[in-house]
């Protein structure tokens, strides 16, 4: 069977996703119909007017709304579980500047991002934003990698002209704006399913001029920005002392215009250490938080307390963070941002109370998901991005319920097994 059999069918199985951020409606042995790429409901009892359209039933299978990786770095994924003794500045010059640099020569950048966008398509991620390096063919291979794939991304070519190693840093500013200008035109009208976004890897690596000229373009272009914020605490006292006219690090990216709007919203992973100040300004621009709780842990950075950024609406979604994060397995993300919303809440500060299953189910779809627009729930009109789990593979004493499930495939994800994915409507894997 080709792999786009249908436009219109539906899913039948036992059935979860989020409505908000603290209510997961789940469903046994029911229907999730598909009209034209866009989630048309779920019916316990299948409605006539669908009784033409053709039944994929997955038995007792959970469907569940495809995940969004809010921040991940292709480039890094042959380097998962290394130097995982550094902290974020040193783990960067001492491991991932030097492995970056090596997308130079193409041969190995095409191995390297053919295996990253494999295992990508055969993971829970439905859409994802990507960090390349600052090498323009290199990071082309990698669109074209993923646009085979079926998932809808944001790529960016990197942009870093200080404070780097020799091979991996841009002359100057001028430099690297007009290299991102060649790529943006190279890769001008190729893709459908992946998009570019502009990337300045962080204030440390960016000269002023470098970060207001991205800023300016990203607005001339009506384009996206993504980069990273208040990761770790060497990192904020350097930007302060880089940036002394800012009043917090956040407050830097927006004098350098480089937050966006509501209209063009930008995504800064981390934002560990964010003050009020600072999430007043993301609120302000509309900034999307990704929250990276495997790379935090690993890197030693610290907690987020993103219970409290959710009671404040703020707009978050989860990054594995690949390679600090050490897998494209956003179930793996869920674990440790429940497991660090308890610690935070046991060692730090028990009026920030841990997140819960709901919670953090819907970070993983909705949250993230709404920065690529009505992504990661099966309420009518979201995109039909589904992902089929049979988690029959794992023995239970229990008849368990499908919230039960959920948890369980959260917690311990190693004995389920991924039979079918689906991307607007088109299937990408089985
Ligand atoms: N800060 C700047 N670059 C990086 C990176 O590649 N990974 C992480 N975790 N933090 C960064």
């Amino acid at each position: 069977m080709p792999m786009n059999e249908h436009e219109n069918f539906i899913l039948q199985g036992d059935v979860a996703f989020n409505v908000d951020k603290d209510t997961l409606q789940t469903f046994r042995r029911s229907y999730v119909v598909c009209e034209d790429g866009k989630c048309s409901g779920v019916f316990p009892v299948l409605p006539e007017k669908y009784k033409d359209l053709p039944i994929i039933d997955h038995g007792s299978q959970l469907i569940i709304p495809g995940m969004t990786d809010l921040h991940m770095h292709a480039a890094q994924y042959p380097l998962r579980g290394i130097g995982m003794d550094k902290e974020q500045l040193d783990w960067l010059k001492s491991y991932t500047f030097e492995e970056e640099a090596r997308y130079e020569d193409l041969e190995l950048a095409k191995k390297a991002y053919e295996s990253f966008a494999y295992n990508l398509r055969r993971s829970y991620t439905t859409r994802a934003v990507i960090y390349g390096t600052i090498h323009n063919d290199a990071t082309i291979i990698l669109m074209d990698e993923l646009e085979s794939t079926g998932l809808e991304t944001y790529v960016g070519r990197i942009n870093m002209d200080r404070n780097s190693v020799e091979a991996l840093q841009e002359e100057n500013a001028e430099v690297s704006l007009e290299g991102t200008k060649a790529w943006l035109s190279a890769i001008e009208g190729k893709y459908e399913n992946t998009r570019a976004i502009i990337t300045p890897r962080f204030i440390p690596a960016c000269s002023d001029e470098l970060m207001k000229g991205l800023g300016e373009l990203a607005r001339e272009r009506g384009m996206r920005m993504q980069s990273q914020l208040s990761e770790n605490l060497d990192e904020i006292r350097w930007v302060k002392q880089l940036v002394p006219d800012s009043t917090c690090y956040g407050n830097a990216y927006e004098l350098f215009g480089t937050l966006g709007d509501e209209s063009r919203p930008s995504v800064m992973a981390h934002c560990i250490y964010s003050s009020d100040e600072e999430l007043e300004i993301l609120k302000k621009h509309g900034a999307y938080i990704a929250h990276c709780a495997d790379s935090n842990i690993n890197m030693a950075s610290g907690i987020a307390p993103i219970h409290k950024y959710m009671d404040l609406d703020l707009k978050i979604g989860l990054g594995t963070d690949v390679a600090a994060g050490t897998a494209v397995n956003m179930t793996q993300s869920i674990l440790r941002t429940l497991q660090a919303s308890k610690m935070y809440y046991r060692l730090v500060d028990d009026s920030v109370k841990p997140l819960t299953i709901e919670n953090v189910f819907y970070l993983a779809t909705m949250g993230g998901g709404e920065y690529f627009g009505k992504v990661g729930s099966f309420l009518p009109g979201y995109d039909f991005d589904a992902v089929v789990v049979d988690d029959s593979t794992i023995f239970s004493m229990r008849n368990l319920s499908v919230r039960e499930r959920i948890e369980r495939m959260c917690y311990n994800d190693t004995e389920c097994v991924i039979t079918g994915k689906f991307v607007k409507g088109k299937r990408i894997r089985r």
